[in-house]
């Protein structure tokens, strides 16, 4: 891993946040395979990791030494993107790591000045070296995740196939619509990715059926399958495209991200 200078190339980034206030729906696997499915299509991406936890950071590999400077720093304007990011061993991606510090930043965010706007601001003027900037959220609606809001051009939303799934996005579209009032007129939901779909359970089906009937087209083709393999990559630190590229996971992030980026082109045209 080593430091990447961030030089301002004219064309600023799309920023995407991955945002579900539930935790282990597949924010950070779908953020991580998502962004390696980008790379490998010559995109520029960074994923910068809003989670405390830091998951995304581990699952690219980045352990504890290479995340001293992280999106804590970032936020409270004590590091600039340049200190922060570094690349990761896929050509193409780099990474905004989350630390330990970041735990207490929702706290210490009530205090600071414009403390919606900290991450939009920290990302003016050097986005531009990226095509894509994939927002790992943490599973809460606090600030970080409103920071991210703010920042975002665009959302997309993890659905787990699931009992529950559709309670709570009610609250998160609240949210979205709140933000975009009042903050961030431009925000909208890129999509939605139903993940962890079980063929050999009919409860995935009825999900999936009740999530494309209440969202319609805002869902996403593609389905994530429930994948052995999926779920072991993160403790190789790599993502599962690189961990093994044929299995099922990896080649519904592939059509995840084509999907994405064909959506991303009919905004542009
Ligand atoms: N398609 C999948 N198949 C199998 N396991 C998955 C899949 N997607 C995610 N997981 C596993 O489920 C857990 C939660 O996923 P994660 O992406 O960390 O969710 P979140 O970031 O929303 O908390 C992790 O252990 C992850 O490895
Ligand atoms: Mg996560």
């Amino acid at each position: 891993m080593k430091n990447t200078k961030v030089i301002d190339q004219g064309v600023p980034a799309r920023v995407l946040a991955v945002a579900n206030q539930k935790g282990g729906v597949g924010k950070t696997t779908t953020t991580i395979n998502l962004a390696t499915a980008m790379a490998a299509v010559q995109k520029k991406v960074l994923i910068i990791d809003l989670d405390p936890q830091g998951n995304a950071s581990t699952g690219l590999g980045l352990y504890s030494d290479a995340r001293k400077i992280n999106t804590y720093h970032l936020l409270m304007g004590e590091a600039d993107l340049s200190d922060a990011i570094s690349e990761t061993n896929i050509p193409g991606l780099s990474v905004l790591p989350s630390g330990v510090d970041l735990s207490g930043a929702e706290i210490e965010l009530v205090e600071v000045e414009n403390r919606l706007y900290r991450l939009k601001t920290a990302l003016t003027g050097s986005v531009s070296s990226f095509d894509y900037i994939l927002i790992d959220c943490p599973p809460a609606l606090g600030l970080l995740t409103l920071n991210a809001l703010v920042a975002a051009h665009s959302v997309l939303v993890p659905l787990q196939c699931e009992f529950f799934a559709l309670e709570g996005i009610s609250h998160l579209v609240r949210t979205i619509n709140r933000v975009r009032k009042a903050y961030n007129p431009s925000l909208d939901i890129q999509g939605i990715v139903l993940t962890m779909f079980d063929r050999r359970n009919n409860l995935s089906d009825s999900v999936a059926l009740e999530v494309r009937d209440h969202f319609g087209d805002i869902v996403y083709d593609t389905v994530i399958p429930r994948n052995v393999r999926v779920s072991e990559a993160p403790s190789y630190g790599k993502p599962v495209l690189l961990y093994d590229t044929s299995c099922a996971g990896s080649q519904a992030y592939i059509h995840l991200a084509s999907e994405v980026l064909r959506r991303e082109q009919a905004l542009a045209a």
